[in-house]
């Protein structure tokens, strides 16, 4: 909690968290029965190797791939983190000062002692909450485990700390003295390369999470734009303004259209979901990646109406794809609890196979990101993540909204010339995001535009909702190298209403 404290109030350009718990060595050739009797609360369950390797290249200013431990499964998940190096690498762990190999990579070392009752509660949140485990297993585990790992391994690595903190004390006033204790040292650097600003703002244990991913400074802009979102709140910045007016504007049309007898035809259309086939053809694609498919969903809008939904689901179950995309607007503006916009398209997250990823829209919130990830649908925040495919990789990178919060921050999760073997992949949800694209992507996927949703035959845009050249407004589109595509959405804006412009779902097929 202390490290990704300290990681949102500095940025992840300023600071990486190297969470060893995730380096657990990998158990998944065991039987279900066997691996439920492995001690993971001693250090031995840690794969060293792969802990001092990672430092290492982090160390050297290299960019790794951290994998993710599937605590349910006590193996490790196909899916690999893109961690970018930066100037303060920290590395946490409660058995960080218990292997001599790592203890000797660390130029300080900080202990945070807690007493082993507040342990077994946070333990207990944490595995019963997060990781689905049942209370009393947690408990009898505690006492047969964790209580004598906290006795012969945990306490007696405070004699190997520089410093030794209070960690029964409120999280804010810990926090403010490991800040207070970390300006001292970075002081006392020559060439210190790491800026903390006065009176930054300070995380709470609710956002902490989201804002050691996206830096409090970002998720503070995006937190303020939120209260701007029509709806959302009466204090509107002139970005609110602006997409008020953008929103009068179509109502206007929409109003025309109900007067002119037309709106019930559109209404029906609205209703027509379409899945369209879209091959990309990508050079230097490796074979193993010939035939990949990628099922893209975007623009749900599901609290305007989602009558769309049962055909949705009866299109999609059929199919075959090995990831499927979502890029953004889970909810229009109306619903102000996004729970419950959420739970009005569970049976389409129930009908994806995994995995799921999607980057949030101009209409979506922060708080929904841990309602997705709940359900499995893991949001890329500006973040970058490494698929495996038959032994080729993918790199998917994920930017957050590029349209209307402009917290789109793609630095961190750009791939390099280094990482030009992987199948490069961006999603965003405006395509507007093609200029930073271009030299480091192969593929865009994309949505926003609703391809106009109102538009004259041959599918022309009486509205334009979108900033990029018009052939980027739906379909597919090409721009130097970079393929990209650009979903006219399943739901609608403003109204639901469609004309010369049918919802859809994409289905891509990579191709050589
Ligand atoms: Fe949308």
């Amino acid at each position: 909690m202390l490290s990704s404290g300290i990681q949102a109030l500095l940025g992840r350009h300023q600071c990486v968290v190297l969470g060893i718990d995730h380096c657990y060595k990998d158990w998944s050739h065991l039987p279900g029965e066997q691996r439920n009797e492995i001690n993971f609360d001693q250090p031995q369950a840690l794969d060293t190797v792969s802990i001092v390797s990672a430092l290492a290249r982090l160390i050297e200013g290299q960019s790794i791939i951290f994998p993710r431990y599937d605590f349910s499964q006590h193996a490790r998940s196909e899916i690999g983190d893109i961690i970018k190096p930066a100037p303060l690498i920290l590395v946490e762990g409660i058995f960080a000062l218990a292997i001599p190999e790592i203890q000797k990579c660390f130029t300080q070392s900080w202990y945070v002692n807690l007493d082993s009752d507040t342990c077994l509660e946070r333990r207990l949140k944490r595995d019963v909450t997060e990781r689905g485990r049942d209370a009393e297993e947690v408990r009898s585990r505690f006492e047969r485990d964790v209580r004598p790992s906290i006795r012969d391994w945990v306490e007696p690595q405070r004699k190997f700390a520089d410093s030794i903190f209070d960690g029964n004390k409120p999280w804010e006033r810990l926090l403010e003295e490991a800040i207070a204790h970390l300006r001292t040292l970075l002081s006392a650097q020559p060439k210190n390369l790491i800026i903390i600003e006065d009176n930054p703002p300070m995380p709470t244990e609710q956002n902490l999470a989201i804002g050691a991913r996206m830096g409090m400074k970002l998720l503070d802009k995006r937190l303020l734009k939120e209260t701007a979102l029509p709806k959302s709140g009466s204090n509107l910045c002139e970005d609110g303004l602006r997409l008020r007016r953008k929103m009068r504007r179509n109502q206007c049309l929409h109003n025309l259209l109900r007067y002119t007898g037309l709106s019930a035809i559109g209404r029906r259309f609205s209703k027509q979901i379409k899945l369209e086939k879209n091959s990309v053809f990508v050079r230097n694609l490796p074979t193993e990646l010939d035939g990949f498919k990628i099922l893209h969903i975007s623009d749900l809008h599901p609290d305007l109406g989602c009558e769309w939904l049962p055909s949705l689901v009866e299109l999609i179950s059929g199919e075959a794809y090995h990831l499927a995309v979502i890029t953004g607007d889970f909810r229009n503006n109306f619903q102000p609890n996004t729970r419950l916009s959420i739970k009005k398209i569970s049976p389409l997250f129930d009908a994806l196979k995994s995995p799921v990823f999607a980057v949030l829209g101009n209409h979506d919130l922060i708080e929904m990101v841990s309602e997705l990830e709940s359900r499995e649908i893991r949001v890329l925040l500006n973040e970058a993540v490494v698929l495996q495919h038959s032994g080729a990789r993918i790199w998917l990178a994920g930017v957050d909204d590029p349209y209307f919060f402009k917290t789109d921050v793609l630095n961190l999760a750009l791939p390099t010339e280094a990482d030009s073997e992987y199948l490069r992949i961006l999603l965003a949800h405006s395509p507007g995001v093609y200029r930073s694209a271009l030299k480091n992507f192969d593929l865009l996927l994309a949505g926003h535009t609703h391809g106009g949703q109102v538009c004259l035959p041959g599918g022309i845009p009486i509205i334009r909702n979108g900033n990029c050249p018009s052939r980027m407004l739906a379909g597919a589109w090409q721009e130097g190298n970079l393929q990209g595509y650009t979903s006219r959405g399943v739901g609608c804006s403003g109204a639901s209403i469609r004309f010369f412009c049918p919802p859809e779902v994409t289905l891509h097929t990579l191709s050589k």
